[in-house]
């Protein structure tokens, strides 16, 4: 018999401790005050406003997780690994873990427990309110989530513009395409085509910037409004941002991309928004939804780990879940719609592009 591996189960059972280090050197700017050189503790305790004492703790934790390093004068700096937290640094996982270990999705996995005996989705349990509810009533977290799945995206933006086959189509749309990060990697792939960005008021959170950035003349004159516009620079005429709810139309075009949108849902909601998508789609329109998948057989799930904590993430945050093909299979198929290839996004990401036609 196999012997337990102690230390491996102790690494799981305080890894939320090493988690919530992450979050506070984010959420309190350290990684972004020590970017451009180094500062002593008297120096970043002024800075975020903390106790020196306490922050020269937090400091010294990070010191042992190796992602910040300490002079022998006494002036911290970034390690390699801590510029990973800094804001916009490619790969950055700062906003991540502001959301992921931010005051409601911690909370919510507090009721990890409660969720499982009920099945019911404990954000809404600790906030009284879905998690895009909650969001849009909260400018913080919002651009915090904005941001982290941005940083996400980003990562994965050249892979899944390079799997998906988007020859013939004139406009694509991203449902639910957040701030436009993925768009703006297909526009600038694919200069033939045209783009519309669809999402809440809320969702689209800085995506004028994204799309093109507008001078500052016209970034107060110009507001998103229900109904679609053309942006005025980047992309210029190529991109229309559209806001509304995916639950009762979607605009229509020759090609969907729908990214990480499904998996926030449960199967008959999922359905309700395919079957939007399939509503606007015509005959040869072509959907492309972006999931990881989740393995059919038990014995891979071990190199699926990510996926599977993103399972109870949707489960305790959101009411969604990760699915196997299958599962994927029978959405596709209650919204009318025909599975026709699936293909993986290179790696790092784990994401996969299943292609959907009517
Ligand atoms: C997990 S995020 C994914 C964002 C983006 N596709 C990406 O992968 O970076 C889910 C997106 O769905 C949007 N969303 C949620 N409810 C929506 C609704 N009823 N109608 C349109 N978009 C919605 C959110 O605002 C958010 O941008």
């Amino acid at each position: 018999m196999t012997r337990p591996d102690r230390a491996r189960v102790a690494d799981m059972l305080w890894g939320f401790f090493p988690a919530q280090v992450l979050r506070t050197l984010a959420g309190l700017g350290v990684p972004d005050l020590l970017d451009d050189g180094r500062r002593d503790l008297t120096e970043l305790a002024a800075a975020t406003g903390c106790d020196r004492d306490a922050l020269g703790r937090l400091l010294r934790a990070a010191r042992g997780l190796e992602l910040v390093d300490v002079d022998g004068d006494g002036r911290w700096s970034l390690t390699a690994d801590g510029q990973l937290l800094r804001t916009g640094t490619p790969g950055s996982l700062g906003s991540l873990a502001q959301l992921f270990c931010g005051d409601a999705p911690w909370r919510s996995w507090g009721e990890l427990e409660w969720s499982v005996r009920t099945g019911e989705v404990a954000f809404e349990k600790v906030t009284g309110r879905s998690a895009f509810a909650h969001m849009a009533d909260d400018p913080r977290m919002l651009a915090v989530f904005t941001e982290a799945m941005a940083e996400g995206t980003r990562m994965a933006a050249s892979g899944i513009v390079e799997t998906c086959d988007v020859d013939g189509v004139e406009v694509l749309v991203d449902v639910g395409g957040g701030n436009g990060t993925l768009l703006a990697a297909f526009l600038a792939a694919h200069p033939h085509l045209r783009g519309v960005l669809f999402d809440t008021a809320h969702g689209v959170g800085d995506a004028q910037d994204v799309l093109g950035p507008l001078q500052e003349s016209h970034r107060h004159a110009t507001r998103l409004r229900e109904g679609g516009f053309p942006a005025t620079r980047g992309f210029g005429e190529r991109i229309e941002i559209v806001t509304g709810d995916f639950f009762a139309a979607v605009p229509p075009a020759d090609a969907y991309v729908v990214k990480s949108v499904v998996h926030d849902w449960d199967d008959e909601r999922s359905v309700a928004i395919l079957r939007r998508i399939r509503e606007a789609m015509h005959g040869d329109a072509r959907l492309f939804l972006v999931e990881p998948v989740l393995a059919e057989d038990t014995a891979d799930l071990v190199a699926q780990r990510v996926m599977l904590m993103s399972d109870l993430n949707m489960l305790v945050c959101t009411g969604g879940r990760e699915r196997t093909l299958t599962e994927f299979g029978r959405l596709l198929d209650a919204a009318g719609l025909r599975l026709v290839d699936v293909r993986r996004v290179p790696p790092p990401t784990g994401f996969s592009v299943l292609r959907a036609q009517r």
